[in-house]
C-alpha cells in the first residue's frame, strides 16, 4: 500500500544527521507523554484516537443528514472561525473542481463560509447570493461564544427565517458545539436545531476529524470514510511502538526543531497545486496557534508555486537566510493534459510538445529545490501519491501528531491559545461589552 512519504535529504548540509537523531530520546518521551496523557494540555488529546474512535452511529447520522440535505440545497454555509472552519475548507477546496461555482452540471451543493471575518461587505455580498439560492447553515463553535461566528449566525438565522419561514428554517440549521455548555448549545436547544457535539477533549484546530470537519465535507459530497481511513493508517504509522527512524512525525518534528536551533525560524509550506492553498491555511493555524508561545516558535508561512515563484521566489532565493521550506508534492495529478505542437513554433515551446503539464511542474519543483538549497534554504519534502480523501486524511493526522511532538520539543503547551484573548479583551472594551469596564479604562 502506498502512503505519504517524508524526505529530509535536503536539510543537509544545514543540519547534520546527528543533530536530528539527537532528538531520539526526547521524542520517545514525548510520544509516550502523548499516549499516556502525562504532558501539558493532556485534557485535549482526544484527537489522537479520533480516526478509530468516531462511532459508527455518528457516521451513519452524518451520512443520512448529508444525503438528505444534498437533495434539497444549492448552497451550504459553514459558519465558524479558526479551527471551526479551516479543516473543512482545506479538504473541500482540495477535492473540489477548481471552478465549481461555474459548473452547471454540479450535483453537489456549493460550500460558502461565514463568521471567519468581520467584513460588512463580505456578509452583505453573501446575503445577496443567498437571496436567490436554497441553502442550509452549519454553525460551528466549540465555546459557543466567539464573536465573529455569533454575529454571522444571528444575521443568517434572520435571513433564512425571513426567506423560508421559521418552521422550515429550523430544519435547515445545524449546530456543532460543546455537548452541554455555551450560548450556541442553549440557542440550539431552545430553537430545536439538529446538533452534533464537539468532544470535550478535542480543541478547535485538532477537530477536523470530528463532525466539525466531517459533516461539511460529507455534505459537499466527499468520502469521509476514506478520509478517516487515511488518518487511521497514519495513526498506526506514527504510533507509540514505531521507531524514531520509521516514524515520519518524529522525524519531521526533530528536523524542524534542529533547523530552528540553527536560526531557521520561518517554515514555508510550499505546494505546486492551487488546490492545496487552503490546506496551507489549515496548517498555518495548526502550527501558529500551537507553537507561537512564550516568545518561541517557528513562524509558519505558505506559498503557492509556481505562482509565487514570481513574487516570493525572489525573497526565498536571496533574502534573509532564516527560512526553510516544507514542500507537499502530489505524485500524480487527477487529470492528464499535454502541451500541443505548433508548426510555427514562434513561442519556441516545441521542445515541450507532447509533454504533460505536470512534467513541467515537476521539473519546476526539482529546479526550485536545487536553487533554493543552493541559496541556503533547507528543504523537507512530503510526497503523496495523489490528491484524494485517503491521502488528505494521512496528511492531516501526520501534521497533527508532528505538531504536538514539535510543541513539546519547544517546551510549550501545543493545545492552548492564551494569546488569542488579548485582541478580544480590547475589542470588547472598545465596544463597551458589559463586564469589560475595567479594560476600557
Ligand atoms: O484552534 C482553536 O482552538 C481556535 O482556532 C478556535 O477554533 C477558534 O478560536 C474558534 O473557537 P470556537 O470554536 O470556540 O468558536
Amino acid at each position: 500500500m502506498k502512503n505519504l512519504s517524508l524526505n529530509i535529504d535536503h536539510v543537509h548540509p544545514f543540519i547534520t544527521t546527528e543533530e536530528i537523531t539527537g532528538y531520539k530520546a526526547q521524542m520517545k518521551t514525548f510520544i509516550s507523554a502523548l499516549h499516556n496523557k502525562t504532558g501539558s494540555g493532556n485534557d485535549l488529546l482526544g484527537w489522537l484516537d479520533l480516526p478509530s474512535t468516531i462511532s459508527t452511529s455518528e457516521l451513519e447520522r452524518i451520512k443520512k443528514l448529508s444525503n438528505n440535505l444534498r437533495q434539497e440545497i444549492e448552497v451550504l454555509v459553514v459558519i465558524g472561525i479558526g479551527g471551526s472552519y479551516l479543516g473543512a475548507k482545506a479538504v473541500i477546496e482540495a477535492l473540489s473542481h477548481t471552478f465549481a461555482y461555474l459548473k452547471k452540471d454540479r450535483h453537489k451543493p456549493l460550500v460558502l463560509y461565514a463568521g471567519q471575518n468581520l467584513s460588512e461587505d463580505y456578509i452583505t455580498e453573501l446575503l445577496e447570493i443567498l437571496e436567490k439560492k436554497s441553502y442550509a447553515v452549519i454553525v460551528i463553535s466549540k465555546s459557543g461564544t466567539t464573536t465573529e461566528p455569533a454575529i454571522a449566525f444571528r444575521i443568517l438565522k434572520n435571513h433564512l427565517e425571513n426567506k423560508v419561514g421559521k418552521t422550515k428554517a429550523v430544519k435547515k440549521i445545524i449546530a456543532i458545539t460543546d455537548a452541554k455548555r455555551g450560548a450556541l448549545r442553549e440557542i440550539a436547544e431552545n430553537e430545536g436545531y439538529m446538533t452534533f457535539a464537539i468532544p470535550d477533549d478535542v480543541g478547535g484546530r485538532y477537530s477536523v476529524l470530528t463532525p466539525v470537519g466531517i459533516l461539511p465535507i460529507a455534505i459537499a459530497g466527499f468520502d469521509v470514510y476514506r478520509l478517516l481511513e487515511g488518518a487511521r493508517v497514519m495513526q498506526s504509522l506514527t504510533g507509540e511502538n514505531v521507531s524514531f527512524e520509521d516514524n515520519p512525525a518524529t522525524i519531521y518534528a526533530a528536523a524542524r526543531n534542529a533547523l530552528y536551533n540553527k536560526g531557521k525560524n520561518i517554515e514555508i509550506l510550499v505546494n505546486y497545486s492551487p488546490k492545496l492553498q487552503y490546506f496551507s491555511e489549515w496548517w498555518k493555524q495548526l502550527y501558529g496557534e500551537s507553537e507561537g508561545k512564550e516568545n518561541k516558535g517557528i513562524f509558519p508561512a505558505s506559498v503557492n508555486f509556481t505562482t509565487d515563484l514570481h513574487s516570493m521566489g525572489q525573497y526565498i532565493q536571496e533574502g534573509k537566510r532564516n527560512i526553510f521550506e516544507t514542500v507537499i508534492s502530489i505524485l500524480s495529478p487527477n487529470s492528464e493534459l499535454r502541451i500541443p505542437a505548433d508548426s510555427g513554433n514562434l513561442d519556441k515551446l516545441n521542445y515541450l510538445s507532447g509533454k504533460r503539464i505536470d512534467e513541467v511542474n515537476k521539473m519546476a519543483e526539482l529546479g526550485t529545490k536545487i536553487a533554493h538549497v543552493d541559496g541556503g534554504v533547507p528543504n523537507i519534502r512530503i510526497e503523496i501519491p495523489e490528491l484524494d480523501e485517503f491521502f488528505l486524511g494521512q496528511l492531516i493526522y501526520f501534521f497533527e501528531k508532528a505538531c504536538a511532538l514539535s510543541g513539546y520539543t519547544l517546551g510549550i503547551n501545543p493545545f492552548d491559545q492564551p494569546g488569542v484573548e488579548a485582541y478580544k479583551r480590547n475589542m470588547f472594551a472598545l465596544l463597551r461589552k458589559p463586564g469589560f469596564e475595567k479594560e476600557k479604562k
